[in-house]
C-alpha cells in the first residue's frame, strides 16, 4: 500500500486562481491564502486559517505570490543552427516573410538526433527557469517524412502536446511542386507523424510565397483531423488573410499570431470555441504592430498568450516578458496577461488539468520573488518568476 504524501503550502503573499469557475471570480487576488498538494494534485485552496494542519510537509513562501505554472501553448523548441545575422538585418530594414526558414531547416536536418535532443532539453529547461510548466512543441524544421517524425519523436520524450507542422513552409526541393508537397504532407508524412503527434498545424499565409494558401492549408487540416489529430493554424501574421476564419470552420482549438484581425476575423472568433493566442514577442522580434488584445477581450474572444519560441521571429522563451510586452503594448491589465499565459493556454490546448489554481487540478504552480502578479509587468527582464518545487 502506498501512502499520499501532502504538502501545505502558506506564507502566500497573494495568490492568482485564474480559475473561471473560481466564486470570487479568476483574476480578483486572494490574500492570506493557503493551498493543499496531494500527490502532484490540488486537494484545498482557502483561507490560511481554514487550511487543515494535518499534512506530511510545509512550505511557507514568506509572502511571494503564487500564480499557476505557465502554460505555453507555441513552441517550435526542435531545432539546430540560429538566425541571428537576420534579425540583425531585420532591424536594419529587412522584412519578414518565412524565407528565413529554410536555413533552419537544413540546420536541422544535418543535426544528429543527440544533438537535437541536448538542445531541446536545454530550451525546456531555460523555460522551467521562468515558470513555465506545459510546453506545446511543433515540428516544422525537417520538411522529409524521417526528418518531420524524427522531430516529433524528440518532442514527446519532453511533453503530450507535440504538433505536426510540416506544413510550415514548402521546401526548396519542392518548389515547383508545392501539390506534390502538400500530397506529402497529407499522405505518407502524416502517416508516419501521427502516431507521435497529438495536433496538426499549418502555417496559412498567402502573403508569403513560402507557406500555404487557404485551400493548400484546408486540405492539411482536413486530412490531419481524419488522422485523428486536432487542428491549430497559424494565421493573419503578415498580412489579413484567411487564417482565422479557417480556424474557426474547421473548429481549431487556437489560431496564432493573429497580429492582423479584421471586424468579421474578430467576429468569427467571438462566436467561436477558437483561442486567438497573441504572440507578442514576434511583433517585438519583427518589428510587427501588436494586436489589441484589451479590444478583443471586449469583443468576447478568448486569448492565450505564448511564446513562439523559434529561430527565426523570437527567440525567446520568457512568458514573463511577453506578459509585461501583453500589458505595456497590446492593452491588458496584468492580471488579464497572467490569465491568457495560464488559463487561456490551457483553453488553447483543450486542457482544464492546468493553467488554474483550483481543487482537482495539477500542483503545477509558479512563485515569484514579489508580492504581486503585477511586478511580472512591473519588472521586465528580472527573473522574479520559477516553478515551486515540492519534490
Ligand atoms: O510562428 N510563422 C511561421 N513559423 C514561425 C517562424 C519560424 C521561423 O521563422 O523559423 C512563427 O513565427
Ligand atoms: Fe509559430
Amino acid at each position: 500500500m502506498t501512502s499520499r504524501r501532502s504538502t501545505l503550502i502558506t506564507g502566500v503573499g497573494e495568490l492568482l486562481t485564474c480559475d473561471d469557475t473560481h466564486e470570487g471570480g479568476a483574476l480578483a487576488p486572494l490574500s492570506d491564502a493557503a493551498v493543499v498538494v496531494e500527490d502532484g494534485v490540488i486537494a484545498w485552496v482557502g483561507p490560511r486559517a481554514d487550511a487543515p494542519t494535518t499534512t506530511d510537509a510545509k512550505v511557507d513562501l514568506d509572502g511571494r505570490a503564487l500564480v499557476p505554472g505557465f502554460v505555453d501553448s507555441h513552441a517550435h523548441l526542435v531545432f539546430a543552427g540560429d538566425r541571428a545575422a537576420e534579425f540583425a538585418a531585420r532591424m536594419a530594414g529587412e522584412s519578414y516573410d518565412g524565407g528565413g526558414i529554410g536555413v533552419t531547416v537544413a540546420a536541422t536536418r544535418g543535426a544528429s538526433d543527440d544533438d537535437l535532443r541536448t538542445l531541446l532539453a536545454a530550451r525546456v529547461a531555460e523555460m522551467r527557469a521562468q515558470g513555465t510548466t506545459t510546453v506545446e512543441i511543433k515540428s516544422g524544421y525537417g520538411l522529409t517524412v524521417a526528418d518531420e517524425a524524427r522531430a516529433l519523436r524528440l518532442a514527446r520524450e519532453v511533453t503530450p502536446e507535440t504538433t505536426y507542422l510540416g506544413a510550415h513552409v514548402v521546401p526548396a526541393e519542392y518548389r515547383d511542386d508545392r501539390a506534390g508537397y502538400v500530397a506529402l504532407v497529407t499522405g505518407e508524412m502524416l502517416t508516419a507523424c501521427a502516431p507521435h503527434a497529438r495536433w496538426i498545424d499549418v502555417f496559412c499565409e498567402p502573403a508569403s510565397p513560402h507557406a500555404f494558401t487557404e485551400d493548400e492549408s484546408r486540405e492539411v487540416l482536413r486530412a490531419g483531423i481524419a488522422a485523428g489529430l486536432l487542428p491549430r493554424v497559424h494565421g493573419n501574421q503578415l498580412g489579413a488573410g484567411p487564417g482565422v476564419r479557417l480556424a474557426v470552420e474547421v473548429g481549431a482549438a487556437s489560431v496564432d499570431h493573429c497580429t492582423f484581425l479584421g471586424a468579421d476575423d474578430v467576429a468569427a472568433l467571438a462566436g467561436s470555441d477558437t483561442v486567438a493566442t497573441l504572440l507578442p514577442g514576434v511583433e517585438f522580434s519583427t518589428r510587427s504592430p501588436y494586436p489589441e488584445a484589451g479590444a478583443l477581450l471586449d469583443a468576447g474572444v478568448s486569448i492565450a498568450l505564448a511564446t513562439d519560441c523559434n529561430p527565426g521571429t523570437c527567440y525567446s522563451s520568457s512568458i514573463p516578458f511577453f506578459i509585461a510586452l501583453a500589458v505595456r503594448e497590446m492593452g491588458l491589465t496584468p492580471a488579464q496577461a497572467v490569465h491568457a499565459a495560464t488559463a487561456g493556454g490551457a483553453k488553447a490546448l483543450r486542457r482544464n488539468d492546468i493553467g488554474r489554481i483550483a481543487i482537482g487540478a495539477r500542483a503545477d504552480l509558479t512563485v515569484l520573488d514579489a508580492p504581486s502578479h503585477q511586478h511580472l509587468a512591473y519588472r521586465p527582464g528580472v527573473p522574479i518568476a520559477r516553478v515551486l518545487d515540492l519534490s
